[in-house]
């Protein structure tokens, strides 16, 4: 196969290579919706139709027709007949929309997420799509950052086993011949979610150490699965930007890692070396981007008008080009283009598969799996005989789907108030939007106040517009916007029972919300199954089961906030009065709600540790049990988190470091137990060194409901 590949390169021109090289969006393509605008964009760029003509791959197209005519309109005009790659952003759901990437790593479920991305790949290769930009994976830290939605949180492990499930889903184990699967490009390499001050593309600044434990385990665990291609990131890592950063790509991916798949740019990332000050001009930021590794250069035209002169003046080496136009045509041949270009494309399985029922029936699912419980004082469930008023400017808004949704429609998505139809009759409802997202009228108090007075029980549905999230959406303020706010008071002043269900991107400041209402629902962006799966969780027809994967601080002040912290020399102790420890004087140190966290319609109560010896040598290994059982009224899914902390490394180790976890199933009064096993292998970390290996010495195995709430076995290890 890859011989194919080397002698279609050798029948290459310099010209038609550097052109591969290249991804345009769908505009500039003869045979896309509303084309013959080419020329201003073309102008623009300094790039030539016969650029076009021969580039290698698309960025956004997709729609079988639209897709099949940009193909056959290309290979009728390309000399060698290169199939162009259709790439897009299927980060999670096509048109069946699932939860936000944030939301989905709420519900500890790896099953469900890898099958919500098989259905995204399914119904996006119908649509002519080959590559998805997804996983995002980027650890993150700063709610302040509106991208947090994209990540699945601030965990290494669970960012890991996320990243591997969503690359199975997208990817399958045979890419060459099922067409219902795309490849996989894991983003955003490196550690983009780890901005200064949360504000997107700022500078990243952190020691190699923090680098290599926490930031990229996820992108490697991507890695591992199998995932095709890796997009690198806006900012700086170590004071170079990550599109132009040799050590990145060609050392860690390349040579560490033996990465042999492509390697694009971002958004315009090649020419970002010049601003970030790195390139004096195009030429120079073509030279380091390329070599420096990557292949495709993402919507500028700096490898474009610069790589020939920079070949045939002798300042760089064509086997470089070559090298990443091989990478390219490989990754063409396994997708089995070059057998049928159109490979998956079919107006006809658009129409029977997208949207399917079956493709609801799972994003249902996940949406329920995804809602965090997190407060709940004798309100929930509702009850179905109950008068209900469901106010806010989310009661009947399709605004459910999150930021990174461009094919999903707000008119497919269910929203709250029809969930709720299907559990209660219409006479029990009354609607009002209360407010606006970010501002209100006393008409709208009064028509709020009007259609919550005879209700038994208000359903506040609040939250951020999409547009408050997402790329380019950070906040410095992370609370709930005023005027909603200003609707919460006047809903309390009716003196009724209020629950309050959230519909936001990040971990917000919930003062205002948690304090001034009975029940919060953390919904996320649930969907197109919003409503239904919300009601569902509503009125008890599913029980709560999400578990926060990010946590949620209690001011903004205390950003960047999250459980596997560091003790610090002057831990601060029971005394809050206490000067000269680590403290704030004003709030408290810890988060408002912790990593883990997530309440449930029944109880759950937990053993001590158990351990089954108190050392560990290097091959041997210690189960740690506990007994968990369900002490409510209901049968409920509890997720139970097993830590581990060393007690005094060569480097100072976190307070705890999520090692594994179980989801169980129990009915009223059932007890299981769940044991995890503890090898010396979970013992390692990186050295002052970089040394990956463990210590002998004391550790603690931690396991409970939360990141806080934890029953601890001693162990120690002697290798
Ligand atoms: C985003 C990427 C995305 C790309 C292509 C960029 O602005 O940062 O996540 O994949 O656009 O749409």
């Amino acid at each position: 196969m890859e011989k194919n590949m080397e002698n279609l390169l050798e029948q290459m021109t310099l010209e038609e290579k550097i052109a591969q090289l290249m991804q345009l969006a769908t505009f500039f393509y003869k045979g896309a919706a509303g084309d013959g605008e080419i020329t201003g964009p073309l102008e623009d760029m300094g790039i030539t139709n016969e650029v076009v003509q021969n580039s290698g791959s698309v960025l956004g197209a997709s729609g079988a027709k639209e897709v099949s005519n940009i193909q056959k309109e290309h290979l009728a005009d390309n000399r060698l007949g290169i199939p162009l790659l259709m790439m897009a952003d299927i980060v999670h759901g096509f048109k069946t929309i699932f939860p936000v990437p944030l939301a989905i790593g709420c519900s500890w479920d790896q099953e469900l997420a890898e099958k919500s991305a098989e259905i995204a790949a399914k119904e996006a290769s119908v649509s002519g799509v080959h590559v998805t930009f997804a996983p995002m994976v980027d650890l993150v830290r700063d709610p302040r950052w509106g991208r947090v939605m994209e990540s699945t949180g601030e965990d290494p492990f669970l960012n890991a086993v996320f990243a591997k499930a969503f690359v199975r889903g997208f990817q399958g184990d045979d890419l060459t011949h099922d067409h219902f699967r795309v490849a996989a490009c894991v983003k955003h390499f490196a550690a983009y979610g780890a901005p200064e001050g949360g504000r997107d593309y700022n500078t990243v600044n952190m020691s190699e150490r923090q680098l290599l434990e926490s930031y990229l385990p996820a992108y490697k665990a991507a890695l591992d699965e199998g995932c095709e291609m890796v997009m690198t990131a806006f900012n700086t890592v170590d004071g170079i930007p990550a599109s132009g950063n040799k050590k990145l790509m060609r050392d860690l991916l390349r040579d560490e890692w033996g990465f042999d798949g492509v390697i694009i740019s971002d958004w315009g990332a090649v020419k970002e070396l010049i601003p970030h000050g790195v390139a004096e001009d195009e030429r120079e930021a073509a030279k380091k981007a390329l070599e420096a590794g990557v292949d495709i250069e993402m919507m500028t035209a700096c490898y474009a008008k610069s790589l020939q002169e920079l070949v045939e003046s002798g300042e760089m080496s064509e086997s470089l080009i070559d090298e990443s136009v091989l990478r390219i045509l490989q990754l063409k041949n396994k997708l089995g283009l070059f057998e049928n270009p159109y490979r998956g494309t079919s107006e006809e399985l658009e129409e029977e598969l997208i949207m399917s029922t079956e493709h609801r029936k799972v994003a249902k699912e996940l949406a329920v799996k995804s809602c965090v419980l997190l407060k709940n004082e004798n309100v929930l469930p509702l009850k179905k005989n109950q008068k209900v008023a469901i106010v806010g400017p989310f009661a009947t808004n399709g605004d459910v789907l999150g930021p990174w949704s461009w094919h999903g429609s707000r008119d497919d998505a269910v929203k709250v108030y029809d969930g709720f139809l299907t559990k209660t009759a219409a006479s029990n409802i009354t609607v009002a939007k209360g407010s606006d997202i970010e501002t209100v009228t006393e008409d709208q108090l009064t028509e709020a106040v009007n259609a919550a007075k005879d209700a038994d029980v208000i359903v506040l549905a609040v939250g951020e517009e999409s547009e408050m999230s997402g790329e380019g959406g950070c906040r410095a303020d992370i609370k709930l916007p005023e005027a909603q706010l200003t609707l919460i008071q006047k809903m309390k002043e009716l003196d009724k029972p209020l629950v309050t269900v959230l519909f936001n991107g990040r971990p917000l400041d919930l003062h205002g919300i948690i304090d001034q209402t009975d029940a919060v629902l953390e919904a996320w962006y649930p969907g197109t199954e919003a409503g239904h799966a919300i009601a569902d969780l509503l009125y008890g027809d599913a029980n709560p089961s999400g578990r926060l994967s990010m946590s949620f601080p209690y001011s903004v002040g205390q950003v960047p906030v999250y459980y596997n912290c560091f003790n610090t020399g002057r831990p601060q102790g029971d005394d809050k009065q206490e000067r000269y420890v680590t403290h704030y004087l004003d709030i408290p140190n810890e988060p408002l709600l912790p990593f883990g966290y997530g309440l449930s319609y029944t109880t759950f109560a937990y053993s001590e540790v158990s351990l089954s010896s108190e050392k560990l040598s290097g091959d041997s290994e210690i189960k740690a049990s506990v007994h968990v059982t369900n002490t409510g009224n209901v049968a409920g899914e509890e997720t139970v988190q097993f830590y581990i902390r060393d007690i005094a490394g060569e480097v100072v180790r976190p307070l705890r470091e999520l090692k594994g976890y179980e989801k169980i199933m129990l009915n009223p009064g059932e007890t299981k137990v769940v044991t995890f096993t503890i090898t010396e292998e979970q013992l390692r970390y990186y050295h002052s060194d970089l040394s990956f290996t463990s210590d002998n010495g004391a550790f603690q195995a931690l396991i409970g409901p939360n990141s806080n709430d934890l029953a601890i076995g001693n162990f120690y290890l002697k290798k």
